[in-house]
C-alpha cells in the first residue's frame, strides 16, 4: 500500500539558542556558532509527520498559500537530456550551468489556480549541487566543497533569504521589500508579481528527500529566527556581504509538512526564497539502505583487488512498514546483488557486470539535487502573459 506520510525528525533551532534580535525590527534570532561546532548545539531534532504531497486525497500545491508548488519540466527535450547528464556524472560543470541557464531563462510554467511563472532570470549565484548518501553517510568524503558543487544535503530546517539582509539588501540597495512579494514576520509585499524563488530539481531522491512547510500553518512572530549563515567557506565575497541573512525556525505541532517519494527531474519544486521553510529528512529504512550500501562497497573493493570474498550472512530485509516504496525497492536491489556475489573462481565478464551492477544500485540510493535562485513573474496564465521568450 502507498504510503501517506512517515514520521521522522526534522532539524530546528534549539530553544535555548535564540535570543531577541539587536536590530530594531522587533525580532527573535538564532545564535550563529562557529561552523566546527557540532549540529546538536544549535539545532535539535524533532519528530513530526512528514505527508505525501502526491498520495490520494492530499490538497494541491499552491505557490502563493503554500509558499511553494511543482512545476513540470517534462515538456523539455534537451532540459531532461541535460539533467539526465548531470545526474549520471554526479556533478555539475561550468559550461553545463549555462546551458541549464539558458534552457531556463524566459520560460514559462503554468502554476494552479489559473497562475503561470514566467522565469526572467536565473541568478549566476547559488546554483549548486548537492549530494548525500543514505541516513546521512558521506558518499565523497575527499571531495571539497566548491562554489557549485561537493554541498552536502541541507541538516536543518530553514528560509534561503531575509528580504531586508546580506546580500539582498546590498545587491538591491534596500529596494528588495518593496519589489519582491514576500511574506516576513515584520511586514509582507503581497501586491508584487515580481518573485524571488528557489527552482530545486530532484536528479534522484530516494532518500533524504526535500520537505517544504505548509506556509499558513507557521506562527512567523513566533517561530521564525534571524540567523546569520557564514559563507566563507564556499563564496567569494566582500567583507561586508561575509554572511547570509537568513532564516532558522524554532519546531511547533500545528506546522504541516510535506515531501514527495517518487520525484525525479521530470518535476522540479519553486518556493519562496524569501522564507518558506525547508530542509531534508532521513527517511524510515534508510539505515538498512546504508549498511547494504556499506557491504557493497566493501565486496566491490574485495573483488577488485582479487582478493577474497566474505560473502556476508544471508538475511531478510527488514523494513519500517512506512518505507517509501522506491526505498524499498532500492534496497531489495542492493540485497539481491548482496546474495548473488560471485565468489568462486569466475570469469573476467561475470565480475564485470556484478561490479557495474553495484556501481549502480549504491548510486541509486545517493541523494542528489540542483537547487538555483530565479527571479520571476506570478501572471495569469493566458496570452500574451504565458507567452516564453523566444517562442
Ligand atoms: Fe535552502
Amino acid at each position: 500500500m502507498a504510503v501517506v506520510a512517515v514520521d521522522a525528525n526534522l532539524g530546528f533551532s534549539r530553544p535555548d539558542e535564540v535570543i531577541d534580535d539587536v536590530d530594531d525590527r522587533g525580532l527573535k534570532r538564532a545564535i550563529t556558532r562557529p561552523i566546527d561546532e557540532p549540529f546538536s548545539r544549535q539545532f535539535e531534532y524533532r519528530r513530526c509527520q512528514v505527508r505525501d504531497w502526491s498520495a490520494p486525497g492530499q490538497p494541491p500545491l499552491n505557490f502563493r498559500t503554500m509558499g511553494f508548488e511543482s512545476i513540470s519540466l517534462a515538456r523539455s527535450d534537451s532540459l531532461q537530456n541535460l539533467l539526465a547528464q548531470i545526474r549520471q556524472a554526479g556533478e555539475i560543470t561550468v559550461p553545463q550551468a549555462r546551458q541549464l541557464r539558458r534552457l531556463l531563462n524566459g520560460r514559462v510554467f503554468p502554476l494552479s489556480r489559473g497562475r503561470c511563472l514566467k522565469m526572467l532570470h536565473v541568478a549566476p549565484e547559488g546554483l549548486i549541487m548537492r549530494k548525500g548518501g543514505p541516513n546521512g553517510l558521506k558518499v565523497d568524503p575527499d571531495t571539497e566543497m566548491g562554489e557549485m558543487n561537493g554541498h552536502d544535503v541541507a541538516l536543518a530546517i530553514h528560509g534561503d533569504q531575509d528580504v531586508r539582509g546580506t546580500p539582498l539588501k546590498q545587491m538591491m540597495r534596500g529596494f528588495a521589500p518593496w519589489m519582491f512579494r514576500h511574506q516576513t514576520p515584520d511586514g509582507s509585499n503581497r501586491i508584487s508579481p515580481l518573485v524571488l524563488v528557489n527552482l530545486w530539481i530532484p536528479l534522484q531522491q530516494v532518500t533524504r528527500p526535500l520537505t517544504l512547510m505548509d506556509r499558513r500553518t507557521l506562527n512567523a512572530r513566533e517561530h521564525q529566527l534571524r540567523y546569520a549563515l557564514p559563507t566563507d567557506t564556499f563564496l567569494d565575497r566582500s567583507e561586508d556581504m561575509r554572511e547570509n541573512d537568513i532564516w532558522s525556525f524554532l519546531h511547533d505541532e500545528a506546522q504541516q509538512w510535506y515531501f514527495h517519494s517518487h520525484m525525479a527531474h521530470d518535476q522540479a519544486y519553486i518556493f519562496d526564497t524569501l522564507g518558506e521553510p525547508h530542509g531534508s529528512f532521513i527517511l524510515p529504512g534508510e539505515d538498512v539502505a546504508e549498511r547494504y550500501y556499506l557491504q557493497l562497497q566493501m565486496l566491490r573493493k574485495q573483488l577488485k583487488s582479487g582478493g577474497d570474498i566474505e560473502r556476508p550472512l544471508a538475511e531478510t530485509v527488514n523494513l519500517p512498514a512506512d518505507t517509501t516504496e522506491p526505498l524499498r525497492q532500492a534496497i531489495e536491489s542492493m540485497a539481491r546483488l548482496i546474495a548473488t556475489v560471485p565468489v568462486d573462481k569466475v570469469g573476467k565478464p561475470v565480475v564485470d557486470v556484478w561490479l557495474a551492477r553495484a556501481t549502480e544500485a549504491m548510486d541509486a540510493v545517493v541523494r542528489k539535487s540542483l537547487e538555483m535562485r530565479v527571479v520571476a513573474l506570478l501572471l495569469p496564465n493566458f496570452w500574451p502573459f504565458n507567452r516564453s521568450a523566444g517562442n
